[in-house]
């Protein structure tokens, strides 16, 4: 035992009354590859009465730097979503989405997490590089009542935006409709863009909500249930934050930095702010080597961006930001309005006079370059409506088997005529092409649109996390039908 331990297993032991003290549902003997960077699990105090209904972050109650404890739980409430209608929700936290977890790299992590709903769930950390049992996968629910820890050390060159959501299969679309999804964010010791420019966090979502305040979650049995079934649930209110169309302030000249997180079921957002650009700076897996200039943001659900917005308005006037149409569906299940840009929120110019604005760094961070030379192995993924490779989900098979620290090529193929975006647990990876041409530039992602008959070619390395890590259609209605695989990565004997 480290003396570190020793303190802090003394330190609970001193703890008698008034404090939870939770071993978590595996013993330190059952998580094994500490030296592959797993932490080790240890006695962690995380009282749940550090839990603040509606606080917007989780409050972390580790005393010493560098460890974060946090408390998590899973529950029916019954909260105001749109003015003067209360609906039951799911909530993390008594809040919708749930309170954002804010983290740095090197941090270790652990996440007292409590389902107090009736129904098992998980909490799964989308896009972070953990150790499996941490993932929060089908594979490992929580049932009603029960507790778990969540434990992972964050790997250094990860800083970005993540997101959690639960994923219980089958019942993935319905709890995140309910409200069940948060943002993580993780920084970087050596973040290169200037602490001055103003940060805000966007958490984008949609739903659709009955005059009564239930959730209009259908059955497959109805038209509309027939084309959620094929398109993916959407909704005709769109949330940023949990509210509809709200105002940002901002001033002339200021430089912001937005962090863009697409917790929609199935909603592709396509975000223009008329007569401006942004400077795109980073997405699933955190900042590029360099920004990049774009009139527009086109962002599939569970995917992430990061961005500057210059304020080139004028004091006191005012911008919007819109989502674009952006045509995902089978020509017979688009939805009517499909084609109608939609406001998300309002841009306020303050009064005060125009500051200078700051320069942006041309240079980011180095991107590590996996070489297509070190692949062991190039992989065929292929989406088909509802199915992967063929075959629907199964929980005891394993669809990939790849052994620790190979780097693949894995070629995802679209053979059908809607978009399905690819998302795979675990670990990030670099496209390389897209229906054979090359990727303009390197960058870290999880998840990948793959539109209409299209194809999609990345690069990824099994660095670390032995374990059976999903890989799946990120529409969620596709994925509780059973859009889904395992990828099982293995410690060579
Ligand atoms: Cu956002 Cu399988 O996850
Ligand atoms: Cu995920
Ligand atoms: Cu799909």
């Amino acid at each position: 035992m480290r003396p570190r331990t020793v303190a802090l297993t003394l330190l609970v032991l001193a703890v008698a009354v008034g404090f939870w003290i939770v071993a978590g549902r595996f013993s330190s003997s059952s998580v094994p590859g500490a030296a592959s960077g797993r932490t080790p699990v240890e006695l962690v105090e995380i009282p749940m009465s550090s839990v603040v209904s509606g606080d917007p972050f989780m409050r972390n109650v580790a005393a010493e730097p560098g460890s974060v404890h946090v408390a998590l739980v899973a529950s029916a409430e019954r909260l105001e979503l749109i003015d003067g209608v209360t609906s039951d929700v799911y909530a993390y936290n008594g809040r919708v989405p749930g309170p954002t977890l804010e983290l740095a790299e090197g941090d270790r992590v652990t996440v007292r997490f409590r389902n107090e709903l009736l129904e098992p769930t998980t909490v799964h950390w989308h896009g972070l590089s953990l150790p499996i049992d941490s993932d929060g996968s089908p594979l490992d629910p929580v049932e009603p009542g029960e507790e778990k820890l969540y434990t992972f050390t964050v790997s250094a060159g990860t800083a970005g935006t993540y997101w959690y959501h639960p994923h219980p299969h089958g019942e993935t679309t319905s709890q995140i409709t309910k409200g069940l999804y948060g943002a993580v964010v993780i920084r970087a010791p050596d973040d290169p863009l200037p602490d001055s420019f103003t940060e805000r966090l966007l958490v984008l979502s949609d739903n659709r909500i009955l005059a009564d305040g239930t959730f209009d979650l259908t059955e497959p049995t109805t038209v509309q249930g027939q084309m959620d079934h094929q398109n993916g649930r959407e909704g005709d209110l769109l949330f940023v934050n949990g509210e509809i169309t709200p105002t940002l302030e901002i001033r002339s000249g200021e430089i912001q930095r937005w962090r863009i997180v697409n917790s929609a079921a199935s909603r592709v957002y396509r975000l223009a702010i008329e007569g401006q650009t942004f400077l795109h700076v980073g997405s699933d897996g955190g900042l590029f080597e360099h920004p990049v200039e774009v009139d527009e943001l086109l962002i599939a659900n569970a995917e992430r961006v990061e961005v500057l917005v210059r304020g080139t308005g004028a004091p006191g006037s005012t911008a919007v930001l819109q989502t674009l149409p952006y045509d995902r569906y089978m020509p017979q299940t688009r939805p009517e309005d499909w084609d109608q840009p939609r406001d998300l929120l309002t841009l306020r110019y303050s009064d005060a006079p125009p500051v200078t604005p700051e320069a942006v760094p041309e240079v980011l961070r180095p991107i590590p370059h996996l070489d297509p030379a070190d692949a062991s192995a190039t992989r065929e993924i292929v989406m088909a409506q509802g199915m992967i490779n063929n075959r629907l989900f199964d929980m005891d098979r394993v669809d990939v088997s790849a052994p620790l620290g190979a780097t693949e090529i894995w070629e995802v193929h679209n053979v059908v005529g809607m978009d399905h975006p690819f998302h795979l647990h675990g670990f990030q990876f670099q496209l390389l092409d897209r229906n054979g041409v090359p990727e303009p530039f390197r960058r870290w992602k999880d998840t990948v649109n793959v539109p209409k008959k299209e194809s999609v070619r990345f690069i990824v390395r099994f660095a670390d996390h032995p374990g059976k890590w999903m890989l799946h259609c990120h529409i969620l209605d596709h994925e509780d039908q059973g859009m889904m695989g395992i990828l099982e990565v293995t410690e060579e004997e």
